[in-house]
């Protein structure tokens, strides 16, 4: 039997600057909800992509002096890095000015233009540059500005051809109230249906001003006006109207079909798009999810009003857990969120560290020391809180499960939050400091920890779509297998015995507040001396302080933890020498000694030996690190002995 199909996009985004916060919440949003989607068991898949036409795209290009073509490319693999720096689980990547992409959207116009659909006429309007859209008189704002952005328009008039949206628009008022989840929330619905109201204008879909886009077929003095072509990709990917189009046959046409975009773009998916489909006649089956924005406290996140904050700004500093986390719960269901200095620092402090870190450090902390780390369930033993919690988490499940349903990610985070609390508070019920004093009450004890570490497991399952290290790092600090991390998995009491770790690591250190909410403001304000990290030109090095370093491939042959030092392993590695070295390295955090063994790293082996804590090192690791994270530098494709330049 094969499983229900979920196909998940995000909208293409325009290559005309770098993505910040507010346009990488899609991306994170939509990531989440297939990784929860996949948690149930659907058969998923993602698409997102870049939406690579256009004028304005062409003007950046000519500012930067680059061709279009130059651009695109570089903006793409910048998107596709930040992609993969924030873990997004996407199976396709498309942009617009693909091979595959174009064929498709040729083939759509024509066929629409063949039916009569598409007719050729002319266009009189104005044109706003920034949003790529056209207006006509009676919709602009005083001193004929666009009605959008309130910036200068242009007067035009051009041959154009139109799609025929006025043929369509009773037959989408029908579809609209006959499916009452098509288009959520359910404001953005009304909006879309009082705007159907007022009757449609045919659309213009060609323009003969600029080259940057895809020709028509049958006249290429015009290229298909951008809106078109870029809602055409949800389609294009799967190889829709190809001799390839097995995936367009099993999400298309399968069980769920979710398009998820900002509230500016609301208009385009929910009428444009099924119109395009009706014409097309393909079902239009899929649901639009329009989400808010996430706004500064000044107003819009925009660059030249000198609030914007990056993805990766927040990475480097804080870690990525932190950023989905604040994303994914800041923003209210259907409304805006605003993004704050305080804001962020209390979610990590607050939520983060406090409520659900300390939660796992103390509970692992407490088996340790009660029972040396493993417990035991034992459903004879309960106490008078037993119920309470064991009820919560079953009822969080369906809270949960039905938020995430309906796009609330973060209302599903909330309800998950609440089962935290409950949990932190079932601690103070318990007191299991007092419960630790009389040997009589060691079953008890036990009970109140094994409760613990079962709520902590589901806790783990559901975080599982939002906090990627985090919940990872909890199922492998408590031991839980792999079985037990599953959806159906989610039942009190499923979990026998366990037992966790000798240490628990912090899952999110506390932040002081202050110092980082200053930091980040001076980030704001772009005076953040720790990301320009200017080079020290007083203290250059010579090419021959850098060739002093004998720097190798070693292969680690062997590693163990320092007998004496919790922070460093002790590695034997063989760097092409008769007999391997004993290097000793601070590593013991990032690295298990198993997880090293085998690795070809980069060594210098022509350091002074020292002694570390009673073991004598001869030479140094090289690696990466940030203040989260330490990456060891490893080559592969060389041999043990082999020289670095
Ligand atoms: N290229 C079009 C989409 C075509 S889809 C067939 C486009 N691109 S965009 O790059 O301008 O925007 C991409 C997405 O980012 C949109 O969903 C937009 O709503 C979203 N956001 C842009 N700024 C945002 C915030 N500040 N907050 C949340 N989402 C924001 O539109």
């Amino acid at each position: 039997m094969s499983n229900k199909t979920y196909y998940i996009t995000t909208p293409i985004y325009y290559p005309s600057g770098k993505l910040h916060i507010g346009n990488t919440y899609t991306t994170v949003f939509c990531d989440a909800l297939r990784r929860y989607k996949d948690l149930r068991g659907y058969d998923t898949y993602y698409l997102t992509g870049m939406d690579e036409h256009g004028k304005k795209i062409e003007t950046v290009a000519e500012e930067r002096e680059m061709s279009p073509h130059d651009h695109v490319d570089e903006m793409a693999a910048e998107t596709k890095a930040l992609w993969d720096r924030l873990k997004i689980s996407y199976d396709d990547f498309i942009r617009t000015t693909e091979k595959r992409h174009k064929t498709v959207v040729q083939k759509i116009f024509e066929k629409l233009l063949d039916q009569g659909d598409i007719y050729l006429g002319t266009y009189k309007g104005y044109y706003c540059m920034p949003c790529e859209s056209f207006f006509t008189e009676s919709q602009l704002g005083e001193n004929n500005t666009c009605p959008d952005c309130g910036r200068e328009t242009s007067q035009l008039e051009e041959e154009s051809y139109f799609l025929k949206l006025s043929k369509y628009a009773d037959r989408l008022l029908d579809f609209i109230e006959e499916n009452p989840g098509f288009i959520t929330p359910e404001s953005r619905k009304n909006e879309v249906v009082s705007f159907l109201k007022q009757g449609l204008n045919d659309l213009s879909v060609s323009r003969t001003t600029f080259d940057w886009g895809i020709k028509v077929v049958s006249n290429p003095k015009h290229v298909v006006y951008v809106w078109i072509d870029a809602l055409s990709n949800y389609l294009s990917a799967l190889g829709y109207g190809t001799n390839d189009d097995a995936l367009y046959q099993k999400y298309w046409h399968g069980d769920e079909v979710v398009h998820v975009v900002g509230k500016d773009i609301l208009r385009f998916h929910a009428i444009y798009w099924p119109i395009m489909l009706m014409a097309l006649d393909i079902p239009v089956n899929f649901k639009l999810h329009a989400h808010g924005f996430y706004m500064m406290k000044e107003g819009k996140m925009s660059k030249s009003k000198g609030g914007v904050i990056y993805p990766d700004t927040i990475i480097n500093h804080y870690g990525l857990d932190e950023l989905r986390y604040f994303l994914l719960r800041e923003l209210p269901y259907g409304a805006d969120g605003v993004f704050t200095p305080e804001s962020f620092i209390e979610r990590i402090n607050f939520d983060l560290a406090n409520d659900f870190g300390n939660l796992l450090n103390r509970t692992i902390s407490m088996v340790n020391k009660y029972f040396e780390g493993t417990i035991e369930f034992d459903p004879n033993v309960t106490n008078d809180f037993d119920d309470s919690l064991e009820s919560l988490i079953a009822e969080t499940k369906d809270n949960y499960r039905e938020s995430m349903e309906t796009l609330k990610v973060s209302e599903a985070i909330r309800a998950v939050w609440k089962l935290i609390s409950r949990t932190n508070k079932y601690i103070d019920e318990t007191t299991p400091w007092i419960l630790a004093k009389d040997e009589n009450k060691k079953a008890d004890l036990q009970n109140v920890m094994y409760h613990l570490v079962e709520s902590l497991r589901h806790i783990g399952i559901m975080l599982t779509p939002i906090l990627l290290d985090a919940s990872h790092s909890l199922f492998n600090q408590l031991g839980i297998p792999e079985s037990l991390q599953t959806w159906d998995s989610l039942q009190f009491g499923l979990l026998k015995e366990t037992e966790v770790v000798k240490k628990p690591s912090p899952l999110f250190p506390r932040l002081d507040s202050d110092k980082e909410v200053d930091k980040l403001q001076s980030i704001l304000r772009g005076e953040d001396k720790e990301t320009q990290k200017p080079v020290d030109e007083d203290n250059l090095a010579t090419i021959d302080d850098f060739n002093k370093l004998d720097m190798r491939i070693a292969k680690v042959v062997s590693a163990k933890y320092h007998p004496n030092a919790d922070k460093l392993l002790v590695l034997q590695v063989d760097a092409g020498e008769a007999k391997p070295r004993q290097i000793v390295a601070g590593i013991a955090k990032h690295y298990s000694p198993e997880s090293i063994e085998g690795k070809n790293v980069v060594v210098v082996v022509n350091l002074e030996p020292v002694k570390l804590r009673g073991e004598e090192s001869n030479g140094m690791l090289l690696a990466g690190s940030n203040k989260k994270s330490l990456k060891l530098l490893t080559v592969e494709g060389l041999n043990p002995g082999d020289s670095v330049s």
